[in-house]
């Protein structure tokens, strides 16, 4: 057996949002060590600080301090422009409510991060219908997300998230407005792709009915993790 590699290093971080009496303390010391393909399960009560955590790691959000390791550079400590690009580049998101473009098909929601970062249109479109193939939705071609299931939208979700490769995929409640077996079609395919394409991925849930599905699993109450 090799020894897991930890991709994600978070030392002694907090985050406070807001100053004086409307200061909120989210996160009060964090330390937090996930491995390269992974699937890191987080959880805690509404509130503990899940999702400023993960958005930290994903440098969406700034902490207050401490430091936060992706794959040995710390976010925060690159100009803004390239903390951008390295985000676009080695991070994917998949969010609780899908956040479909309704405008877009799924092909060109699935693209929109990959021509983001240069890729040009058409071969960025060609790659997303791949894709939805892949997940066994080619006949979603050309179809607008509120034609699709709440499975199927958050399918093609997950495709947004990794069609530029991403090293970590980071979801946010991901089966939470999912029915039973929709929520374990839905971790198959995140778990397989642990698997195949060694993708690290944080997944943050108070769905116990999925836990089963985690490499490790954390919990995180009032901005600490928690023992159990
Ligand atoms: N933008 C914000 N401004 C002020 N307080 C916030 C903000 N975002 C989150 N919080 C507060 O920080 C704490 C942690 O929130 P959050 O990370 O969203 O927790 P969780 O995802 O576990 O529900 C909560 O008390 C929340 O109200
Ligand atoms: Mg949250």
């Amino acid at each position: 057996m090799t020894k897991p590699k930890p991709i994600i290093i978070c030392k002694d971080i907090h985050k406070h949002y807001g100053e004086g009496p409307t200061r909120v303390e989210a996160l009060q010391g964090i330390n937090l060590e996930i491995n390269q393909g992974e699937l890191q399960m987080l959880m805690g009560p509404s509130g503990s600080g899940k999702t400023t955590l993960i958005s930290i790691i994903a440098g969406i959000l700034t902490q207050s301090s401490g430091e936060c390791l992706v794959n040995g550079v710390d976010l925060n400590h690159l100009p803004d422009a390239e903390k951008t690009h390295y985000r676009g580049k080695n991070i994917g998101f998949v969010f609780q409510t899908f956040n479909l473009i309704p405008t877009l098909t799924c092909e060109e929601n699935i693209s929109v991060p990959l021509v983001i970062l240069g890729t040009p249109k058409p071969e960025a479109l060609e790659r997303a219908k791949e894709l939805l193939v892949e997940f066994e939705m080619g006949d979603k071609i050309g179809v607008y997300p509120t034609q699709l299931s709440g499975g199927q939208q958050q399918r093609v979700a997950i495709a947004r998230a990794m069609l530029h490769d991403p090293s970590i995929i980071v979801c946010d409640e991901p089966t939470s407005f999912l029915d039973v077996s929709t929520g374990h079609k839905i971790m198959t395919l995140l778990k397989n792709m642990v698997t195949k394409k060694g993708i690290t991925l944080i997944i943050i849930t108070h769905d116990s009915r999925i836990v089963g599905f985690a490499d490790r699993i954390d919990y995180i109450e009032d901005g600490k993790l928690a023992k159990r």
